[in-house]
Formats: C-alpha cells, sequence, structure tokens
C-alpha cells in the first residue's frame, strides 16, 4: 500500500474535556458527578430548552415561508435587538457601533482575529492565563502570534491586574487583547471596575485593539452587571471588538448563536472592518445557521417572551449563586468560590488531588482543577466538600 498523506498527522489530538466525558460516560459508581460538563444544568441536572425558546420555535415552525439565504451577516433583526442588551439602550454609539450574526461565540472569536490578521498581520494577540482552551488555538489559526500574560494564580485565588498592566506596557501599538467581560472562563475570577479603568487606560495610550469576550452575559451578577466592562471599554476606547455567544444565556448551544460587534473611530471606518469580517467569514461558515437567531429575534421582539427569558435567566443565575455560596460555606479553601461569577471556577488544589477526586471518589473535574458549579445539586455540595478534604 502507498503511504497515505494523513500519514504525517502522527501527533495525537488530545482534548481534555472530551476524554473527561468519555471516562465518565464509563464510571458505573453510584453517586458520581460530572463537574467538567460545559453547560447549565438546573437542579434536576438537565440543560432544559428555555421556556422562551420553546415557544418562539413553535411559532418559527408556523411562520417562516422560506429557508433561502439570508446573507454573510445573517440575521440582521436578531442582531440589532441584541445590541441595547449588550451597549445598553442609550449606548450613544451610533454607527460607529456596526454588528453581523457569527456561528456562535467561537465564530465570532475567530472571525475577530480574522479581522485583527487582515488589520494588522503582525498583531500578538494578549491573553491572561489561564484562560479558555479554545482562545490559544483560535489565534494561532488566524495566522497570529499568542502573547501570553499573568492573570490568576490558581493556589491563592488571586487576579494580578499589575501584573496584567505590567504586560501590556510592551505591547506594540496594533496588537490585541482579549478580555472576557464577565463569567470568566476557567476561573470565575472578577476584576473590579478600577482594574477595567486601567485596563482601558493602558489599551488607549498603547493603541491596542480590545477583544471582548462576552459569553455568558446574564450568569454573573445580572444581564446589565455583566455588561459593564464592556459598555466601559465601549466609552474609553477608540475601536473595539466585541465577540458575544447567546448559545449560554439563551441555551440553544447546539444552534450555534452568536454576533460580532466592531466598534470603530467613525462610522465609515467601522463599515470598513464590518466589510473585511464579512470577507473573512465568507470562507469559513459563509452564512450563519438561521435557527437559533432566528428564534431570539422572536423572543425579543415580543415584550410578553422577553421578560421570561430575562426571568428564566435570572432563576438560573440565582441558582449558580445559590451553589456557589453553599459551596463557599462548606469548606475554607472553597471560600473565594464565593466571590466569583459564573459556571466556572479553578479549584485551589493541585494535580494529583484533582486526580484523586476522580479517583477515590468519582468526581470528574477538568485538569489542572475546573469545576462546572451548575454540575452540583445544592444537596451534593457537602459530599463534594467531604470528597475535597479528603482527597487534600
Ligand atoms: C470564554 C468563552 N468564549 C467563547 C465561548 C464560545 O461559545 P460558543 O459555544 O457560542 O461558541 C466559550 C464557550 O465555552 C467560552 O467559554
Amino acid at each position: 500500500m502507498t503511504a497515505s498523506v494523513f500519514d504525517t498527522l502522527d501527533t495525537p489530538v488530545p482534548d481534555a474535556i472530551l476524554g473527561l466525558a468519555a471516562q465518565f460516560r464509563a464510571d458505573t459508581r453510584p453517586g458520581r458527578i460530572d463537574l467538567g460538563v460545559g453547560v447549565f444544568r438546573d437542579e434536576a441536572g438537565r440543560t432544559p430548552v428555555m421556556r422562551a425558546v420553546k415557544a418562539a420555535e413553535a411559532r418559527l415552525l408556523e411562520q417562516q415561508d422560506s429557508k433561502s439565504y439570508l446573507g454573510l451577516e445573517g440575521d440582521m433583526g436578531f442582531v440589532e435587538r441584541m445590541a441595547p442588551i449588550v451597549f445598553g439602550t442609550a449606548h450613544g454609539l451610533g454607527d460607529r457601533l456596526q454588528g453581523l450574526q457569527t456561528a456562535g461565540g467561537t465564530g465570532a472569536l475567530r472571525a475577530a482575529l480574522d479581522l485583527v490578521a487582515r488589520a494588522n498581520p503582525k498583531a500578538r494577540v494578549w491573553v491572561g492565563l489561564p484562560t479558555w482552551a479554545n482562545h490559544r488555538p483560535l489565534i494561532l489559526s488566524a495566522g497570529l502570534e499568542v502573547a501570553p500574560m499573568p492573570f490568576f494564580d490558581q493556589a491563592s485565588q488571586t487576579v494580578d491586574v499589575g501584573a496584567m498592566l505590567e504586560a501590556l506596557s510592551a505591547a506594540r501599538p496594533g496588537d490585541a487583547v482579549i478580555l472576557q467581560g464577565c463569567c470568566h472562563n476557567p476561573t470565575g475570577a472578577v476584576l473590579e471596575p478600577a482594574d477595567w479603568d486601567a485596563l482601558a487606560t493602558i489599551v488607549a495610550d498603547r493603541g491596542l485593539l480590545p477583544i471582548m469576550d462576552l459569553a455568558y452575559q446574564g450568569l454573573g451578577d445580572g444581564l446589565e452587571a455583566d455588561a459593564a466592562s464592556t459598555r466601559l471599554m465601549a466609552a474609553r476606547v477608540p475601536a473595539l471588538l466585541i465577540a458575544y455567544s447567546c448559545d449560554k444565556n439563551f441555551g440553544v448551544y447546539r444552534d450555534r448563536v452568536g454576533a460580532l460587534w466592531v466598534i470603530g473611530t467613525n462610522a465609515a471606518e467601522a463599515a470598513r472592518a464590518r466589510a473585511h469580517a464579512l470577507a473573512a467569514v465568507r470562507t469559513m461558515w459563509s452564512m450563519p445557521p438561521d435557527h437559533g437567531a432566528a428564534a431570539i429575534r422572536l423572543i425579543l421582539e415580543d415584550a410578553a417572551l422577553t421578560a421570561d427569558w430575562r426571568a428564566e435567566l435570572d432563576s438560573m443565575r440565582s441558582r449558580i449563586v445559590e451553589v456557589r455560596r453553599a459551596l463557599a460555606a462548606a469548606h475554607p479553601l472553597l471560600a473565594p468560590l464565593g466571590r466569583q461569577t459564573g459556571m466556572f471556577s479553578l479549584l485551589p488544589v493541585d494535580a494529583p488531588v484533582v486526580e484523586r477526586l476522580k479517583t477515590a471518589h468519582a468526581i470528574y473535574a477538568v485538569p489542572p482543577g475546573r469545576i462546572n458549579v451548575a454540575g452540583l445539586r445544592v444537596d451534593q455540595v457537602e459530599t463534594f466538600a467531604q470528597a475535597l478534604a479528603r482527597a487534600i
């Protein structure tokens, strides 16, 4: 047999989360707990379709009379209805703000990074560590260089804004920096308004391009509070990209709903940048998937459905806060989790402890210790804390 062109692909592609999920499925121990999942779970351990989404989908089924292409930019009604939720009802950005629908938050990030590469092929993309596992591959896929900076210390559970600012003081004009707007994945770490202020100042002073990654709006401190950092940046810097995911806050994960917004110094610049983002999109998914974005548009066009979505999102958020409070009270090591936000935290333990949690207690966390707090029911928190106490 002749050699295959794939023979050179001899390096395995590890995926910590998929590997862990397979191990969890194979584990038959009663009481096993999966904290590796990346999705919201309710108290019954389900990831339900939200009520407003179900209602909008029924309407969509009835009303939709064509599945013809919408265009590279997707459903602009969806994009326009999302903008006030993200930027506020009185953002005053006018045509400096221009958006497009994307295939999820991942698609928005990839389109943003391709846009950066078109604007400045030599740009480095600064990212605080640890961060969401897909940031680095996304930066590399766009042909850009990753510039890591310190962000969070797992053992002490502290954010080092000073180290971030010092790293960024070495950034070159035209470099980009990815900043998670809320509910940091994987740490849950919170930046204070003064920290965002200092970041906005250095970004503006050094001519950097921030990419706000907003994937969990509404799951931290609420829709308004979770958008505060993005709004602060939008008010303070001349140019900004916002990569947004609706997959978590509308629970439409597999429908792949996201948006990319470009803010430029003026309308013409924003329009030019948006056109380049669309050109990048053309070579990836071309036209984004429609269903989820159309359902979300229908929700946002209807006051009652919007109110129901907000109420259900808030009850999801409350559940996360409740589990966090219970965790913080259950063991001194877990106290910092009560001050953190969103679904994820990085346990202040080392690798052998994470391994022992799995092997001795059937509790699955993603190495080096990321847990999804929504993977726990409140009545499991005590069991979890006792297992942790035995594993450390
Ligand atoms: C920080 C962060 N950004 C972006 C995304 C992308 O979300 P989506 O599923 O919409 O692509 C995720 C998903 O896990 C995330 O954690």
